[in-house]
């Protein structure tokens, strides 16, 4: 069909992409995004249409139009909602209005919270873990994949394409007019994937590496993973698993990452120097001044790491705003396997290091040495004292990796 403004583009035998790219999203509920992102849903042309997940509400009208470039939108019979987070579910209630379909299908807990999220939905059938439904002569066997990342969250496996729709799984906040992985970047795909996971799978970690062993134990083929972001993959599948098995693992590596916070740049000049330290110790750095990155950027770098250290002036007995905020971040997001040390300069009370070496103990982190807190600002005996302690850090960190 054509004028309805947008296309869909086509995945497979029966499935489209049906859904839209937000070039300005920036902040995805405190993760920054800074290449944008894509809300995927899909079209599924059998002997009747199916619309498999949705948009954000303020894209609706043009999911439906990149709809209605292959289909009338009235003629969808069935939608499928993998999630019910707004991302994916927001246009849901206004599609259902406009397209009026026989029937919406959601797991057990996502029938629950699609309706505590939209009071007077109408009715959602509730499929079942496993169950596999012949919807529109085309063959959908359901999984639900509870906590990754919402309860109720689940995936599907399309027999006829070997196509699996992963969900918020597999996916990254990487806006893009070229659908498929393979026609990306490479190392902006490893980027994105990786700060995707880092900042949205990372807790469930456990939950990951069973679904993937579930998946490899149902012996189906995949030839295409349809996730809700970003690119489509249809090469390279291994690559991308073998990216979530080990991210999953959370193996400790010989990387440090040095986030740090200053008021009159005296921690970080400490900073610098324990990277100097780290780096001659022959140990990775990333370092990460807070008062220009952002919390979902530490916790990106942290994913291949094996060292975390946390460094803040005092302010006001307390540690600065932009190191706590990162603290509260990364122990909801559980990272395993880190050691870890806190520094800082202060001027008289100095409680920040030990605040931090708390935070850090509260999130599993095993403190490798005690922290190194100066006052006012470093001279260079004290800058060499920086130094000799990122050493410190590299050694110990390469005894526990195995080097
Ligand atoms: Fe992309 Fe959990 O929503």
């Amino acid at each position: 069909m054509s004028g309805s403004g947008f296309s869909a583009v086509k995945v497979s035998e029966h499935v489209w992409w049906v859904g839209a790219i937000d070039w300005a999203l920036r902040d995805f509920h405190g993760y920054s995004t800074q290449r944008g992102s894509t809300y995927n849903a899909y079209l599924v042309m059998g002997d009747y249409p199916i619309l498999v997940d949705t948009v954000k509400a303020q894209f609706r009208d043009e999911m439906l139009a990149r709809v209605a470039s292959v289909v009338n939108p009235a003629d969808v019979k069935v939608v499928v909602s993998h999630h019910a987070e707004m991302d994916h579910s927001g246009s849901l209630p206004q599609v259902i209005d406009i397209i009026k379909p026989d029937k919406v299908y959601a797991s057990q807990m996502g029938v629950k919270n699609l309706h505590d999220q939209f009071h007077g939905l109408g009715e959602v059938t509730a499929v079942k873990d496993s169950e596999t439904l012949k919807l529109a002569g085309l063959t959908f066997t359901f999984l639900e994949t509870r906590m990754l990342h919402w309860p109720d969250s689940m995936i599907s496996y399309l027999h006829e394409d070997e196509l699996v729709f992963s969900q918020d799984g597999f996916g990254m906040h990487l806006a893009t007019p070229r659908l498929f992985a393979d026609e990306n970047d490479p190392a902006v795909m490893l980027y994105e994937g990786k700060k995707y996971y880092a900042n949205i799978l990372l807790p469930y970690s456990p939950l990951v590496l069973k679904l993937l062993d579930r998946i490899r134990l149902l012996g189906i083929s995949i030839r295409t993973i349809a996730p809700d972001h970003g690119p489509v993959w249809r090469k390279d599948l291994g690559t991308l698993l073998g990216w979530y098995a080990r991210w999953a693992e959370q193996k400790p590596e010989n990387r440090a990452v040095l986030a740090h916070d200053s008021m009159w740049q005296s921690t970080a000049m400490m900073a610098r120097s324990m990277a100097d330290g780290l780096r001659e110790g022959g140990t990775d750095v990333a370092v990460i001044p807070m008062s220009c990155m952002s919390r979902s950027d530490v916790m990106t770098e942290l994913l291949c790491a094996g060292a975390f250290l946390v460094g803040s002036p005092t302010l006001n007995n307390g540690m600065f705003p932009t190191v706590a905020d990162v603290l509260t971040y990364a122990k909801g997001l559980k990272p395993r396997n880190l050691i870890g040390a806190a520094f800082g300069s202060h001027g008289w009370s100095g409680e920040a290091c030990a605040q931090i070496e708390t935070a850090l103990r509260e999130m599993g982190v095993e403190i490798a040495l005690p922290a190194m807190r100066l006052k006012f600002v470093p001279d260079a005996a004290a800058l060499d004292q920086c130094r000799e302690f990122g050493r410190a850090v590299a050694a110990k960190l390469q005894e526990r990796v195995g080097m």
